[in-house]
């Protein structure tokens, strides 16, 4: 009996701060809500997450708005749209926020087809502010800057054999990719560079409620150029991880 006092009050203590926390506020624009997407993909949230979404209309206090400020998170039909993280440190809204951007949570907007038609992708906002990049950049360069901030995660050369995170594919064995150019001359549009990397005078600053989640990848443009220079005069040897997907 005693047992069960003891439960119900910590029931009772953390009852009302569990439940704000696992409740979010999200406002969007009513073109919006009429597609359906919303009422599709966040539940799927709330499913894994069990935190709630409780939609509030224009103008009333919200935690995540989707409209057309904040960070691109998914496009369609005519519009990017993008999302404002007004309560950047409350649970279940910074959960919400890092699903949205996250493979699945892209995956699930990606699969909302009503009468079979798919209405919504990634963004391509990323995609546009990629440069032209030549093969004539200073190849040597390139292998210092690749050692330098690569090597945290990809095996760059034989020397960094094993280096980095076993999962991430090696230099080498993207290099023997046909389309390794367009691979790499992008690289910091690709998933997962985008939310850690910059390239001066390219890529915009990092969202002001998405700092990169660990130490930045910063290029110079030369830099990148220089790069592409050395993935370009180096072999396409080692086969031996295949890329998982893309
Ligand atoms: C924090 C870890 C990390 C760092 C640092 C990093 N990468 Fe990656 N990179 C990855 C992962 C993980 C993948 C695999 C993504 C996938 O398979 O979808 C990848 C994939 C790639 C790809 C293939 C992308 C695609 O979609 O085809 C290229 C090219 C690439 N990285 C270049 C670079 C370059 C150049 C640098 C250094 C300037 C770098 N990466 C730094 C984690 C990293």
């Amino acid at each position: 009996m005693r047992r069960f006092a003891v439960i119900l009050l910590m029931v009772v203590l953390s009852g009302p701060v569990l439940a704000e926390d696992k409740l979010v506020r999200v406002q969007a624009p009513q073109a919006l809500m009429d597609t359906g997407l919303l009422k599709f993909a966040l539940p799927r949230f709330s499913l894994k997450t069990q935190v709630r979404i409780e939609y509030v209309p224009e103008g009333a206090e919200a935690d995540l708005v989707i409209g057309d400020t904040g960070r691109a998170i998914f496009q369609g039909p005519n519009q990017v749209w993008k999302m404002d993280v007004r309560s950047a440190d409350h649970p279940g809204t910074k959960q919400l926020a890092d699903w949205l951007a996250s493979d699945v949570g892209q995956r699930t907007i990606a699969s909302y087809a009503p009468d079979g038609t798919t209405l919504f992708g990634p963004p391509q906002a990323e995609a546009r502010v990629v440069v032209e990049v030549t093969l004539d950049g200073d190849a040597e360069l390139g292998h210092k800057v690749s050692r330098e901030k690569c090597t945290r995660c990809h095996a760059v050369d034989e020397a960094t054999k094993g280096w980095g995170i076993g999962s991430t594919p090696s230099f080498g064995v993207l290099r023997s990719l046909h389309d390794w150019e367009g691979r790499f001359a992008a690289f910091y549009a690709l998933n997962p560079h985008p939310a850690f990397t910059q390239i001066e005078d390219v890529t915009d600053p990092f969202p002001m409620d998405r700092p990169s989640p660990i130490a930045p990848v910063e290029l110079t443009f030369d830099e990148l150029q220089a790069m592409l220079a050395y993935v370009a005069a180096m072999p396409a040897a080692d086969l031996g991880k295949p890329l998982d997907h893309q």
